[in-house]
């Protein structure tokens, strides 16, 4: 074993139990250009750079799943310049990241509504996918023109059809444990913490389903400043939180159902 090998190992033993699943609302782009006399599209670069950054100590970590929240479906309202340089961004970083991906064991998964994409990042996003369907390690999401009112309602309409197909009307309990098999995530297990940078206490439409028992950590950390020490320090954050789902007690993960 490394020396590295050995800290994190340490750190690990440190933490107890890891969260299986991180989400992170990626915020502050724009004011970190701001704050230094750049264009928003400067900031959006930068932040580009924290996400590499973030997926590689996520996995070194030992953290299984990490979803990103990249593009909101309320992003659109944003200038048009803004808008096409995010996307291209995101060309970008698929183009240059998914062989190394792939190498890293890592599977690259897109949530959110694709028909709105552009045909080449659809194509990009779906090579990507299919490139790293069988890695076993890091599971990573991005969230892309994704809203989290969207999601339920496209599940609910899929929903909808699977019963008029059956042809009777379930009971509520019977909606609840099969939802999540139509939700965008249902082959992930909801957050165990959501982070999000910059500062801002709200949850912008993001996971809204899925976050019933996620934990929140918030940073004023701008996120192209978001480095390893800052997950590291929102996870011993996490794990000093006491998760008790309704109980009277404590009850760890292994044992919330
Ligand atoms: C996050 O940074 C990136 C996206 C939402 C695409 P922002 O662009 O929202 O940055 P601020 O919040 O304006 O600083
Ligand atoms: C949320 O950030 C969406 C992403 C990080 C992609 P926003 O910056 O769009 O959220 P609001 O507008 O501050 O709620
Ligand atoms: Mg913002």
């Amino acid at each position: 074993m490394s020396e590295k090998d050995n800290d994190i190992a340490a750190w690990q033993a440190s933490i107890g139990d890891l969260p299986e699943h991180i989400a992170i609302i990626m915020d502050g782009n724009g004011r970190w250009a701001n704050a230094r006399g750049l264009p928003r599209t400067a900031g959006h670069k930068a932040g580009v750079e924290a996400t590499r950054r973030a997926v590689r100590s996520t996995a070194e970590l030992g953290v299984k799943y990490l979803t990103l929240f990249a593009f909101s479906s309320e992003n659109w309202r944003r200038p048009e310049a803004e808008v096409r340089e995010l996307m291209r961004l995101l060309r970008i970083y698929l183009r240059s990241e998914t062989a190394d991906l792939h190498k890293d064991d890592v599977r690259l998964r897109v949530i959110g509504d694709k028909a709105m994409l552009a045909a080449d990042t659809r194509q990009l996003i779906d090579q990507a996918e299919s490139l790293t369907a069988q890695n076993n390690g890091l599971q990573l999401t991005i969230a892309l023109n994704y809203g989290g009112r969207d999601e339920i309602a496209f599940a609910t309409q899929a929903m909808i059809k699977d019963y008029s197909e059956k042809g009777y009307v379930p009971d509520i309990e019977e909606v609840e444990t099969r939802y999540k098999s139509f939700l965008m995530t249902k082959d992930m297990p909801d957050p165990d913490l959501l982070i999000r940078t910059s500062g801002e206490r709200r949850i912008s439409n993001f996971l809204l389903w899925q976050c019933a028992y996620s934990e929140f950590v918030f940073t004023d950390v701008l996120w192209p400043d978001f480095d390893k020490a800052d997950l590291m320090y929102a996870i011993e954050e996490f794990s000093g939180r006491d998760r008790r789902y309704g109980n009277a007690v404590c009850h760890s993960r292994s044992n919330k159902s």
